[in-house]
C-alpha cells in the first residue's frame, strides 16, 4: 500500500509508538490524525502540523464523542495504538476494580467499537488498512498483568477473526505485536527495549507491504517458539 495521500486515524499518536508511527506516516506524505488525552502533548502534535484530537477511550461515551467529532471524514488507514496497561498480583494486593475496566475498555472494546463505526466508510475506499496493535504478550502471557494480557489476546484473536472475514475485500487487516519498546508504558522496567522509532519502522514496513502479521523484534522469535511449543512459549513468558 501506497502511505501517500492516505487519510489516517491513530489513537494514541500522541506519545510513544503511536507517536513515532504518526510521524513517520506523515514524512511519507500520509495525512495523520492522532488521539490522545494529554493537552499538552496534543498542543506538542500540533506543533508539528498534526490534526490532534482529544479523546478518552476508557469507555463507550469517549469512543462514540471521537466517532461523531470525525464527522463523515475519509478514512483509509485506522490505527488502533491506544492502550494502557495495569499491573496486579492478587497475591500481595486486592486490585483496583476501576482501573481493570479501563484497561479492558481502552485495550479491547474502544478497538472494536471504533472499527464496527469505521469500517463502512473504509469499505468504500479504494484500499484501506486496519491496524490493531497488540503485543508478543498476546501470544502468551507474563504472570505480572494478567488483564493487560488478556486484552491483548483478545484483540489478536479479533484481528484474526476479522482478516478471515475481510480476505479478499479492499480492507488489509494487520495485527503489530511489539516486544518490549522504551515508552512511557515501560518506563519502570529495567531490561532491553527496542527504541519507539525502529518498532515504527517495523509496522510501517508491514502496512506497506501488505503483510498480515508485524512480528516486531524479539516477537519473531516468541511466535517462532510458540509454533513449535506452545508450552515451551508460555513457561518463558510466564516468569517474564
Ligand atoms: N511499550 C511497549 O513495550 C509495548 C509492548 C507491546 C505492545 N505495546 C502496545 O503498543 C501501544 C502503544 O504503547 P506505548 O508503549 O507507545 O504507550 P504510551 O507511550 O503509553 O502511549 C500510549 C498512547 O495511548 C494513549 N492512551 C492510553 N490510554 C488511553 C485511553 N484510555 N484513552 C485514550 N488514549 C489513551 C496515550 O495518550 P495519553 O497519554 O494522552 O492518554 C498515548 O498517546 C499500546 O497498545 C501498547 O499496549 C506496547
Amino acid at each position: 500500500m501506497d502511505i501517500a495521500g492516505k487519510a489516517v486515524l491513530l489513537t494514541g499518536g500522541s506519545a510513544g509508538i503511536g507517536r513515532e508511527l504518526a510521524r513517520q506516516m506523515k514524512a511519507k506524505g500520509a495525512q495523520v490524525a492522532v488521539t490522545g488525552r494529554n493537552r499538552d502533548r496534543l498542543a506538542e502534535m500540533r506543533d508539528e502540523g498534526f490534526e490532534a484530537i482529544e479523546a478518552d477511550l476508557s469507555n463507550a461515551h469517549g469512543v462514540d464523542a471521537l466517532v461523531a467529532d470525525l464527522g463523515d471524514r475519509n478514512i483509509d488507514i485506522l490505527v488502533n495504538n491506544a492502550g494502557q496497561g495495569v499491573d496486579h498480583d492478587f497475591r500481595q494486593a486486592q486490585p483496583d476494580a476501576d482501573a481493570t475496566d479501563a484497561c479492558i475498555y481502552a485495550n479491547l472494546d474502544a478497538p472494536i467499537r471504533l472499527i464496527t463505526a469505521l469500517l463502512p466508510r473504509m469499505e468504500d475506499r479504494p484500499e484501506a488498512a486496519l491496524v490493531n496493535v497488540t503485543s508478543g504478550l498476546a501470544i502468551a502471557p507474563r504472570a505480572g498483568s494478567p488483564v493487560y494480557c488478556a486484552t491483548k489476546a483478545g484483540l489478536r484473536s479479533y484481528t484474526m477473526a476479522l482478516r478471515a472475514q475481510l480476505a479478499g475485500s479492499n480492507v488489509h487487516v494487520i495485527e503489530a505485536l511489539p516486544p518490549v519498546v522504551e515508552t512511557q508504558m515501560t518506563a519502570d522496567r529495567n531490561m532491553k527495549k527496542m527504541p519507539a522509532s525502529e518498532c515504527a519502522r517495523h509496522i510501517l514496513a508491514t502496512i506497506e507491504g501488505n503483510r498480515p502479521q508485524a512480528n516486531v523484534g524479539m516477537v519473531k522469535l516468541l511466535n517462532l517458539v510458540h509454533s513449535i511449543s506452545p508450552a515451551l512459549a508460555r513457561r518463558i513468558m510466564m516468569g517474564f
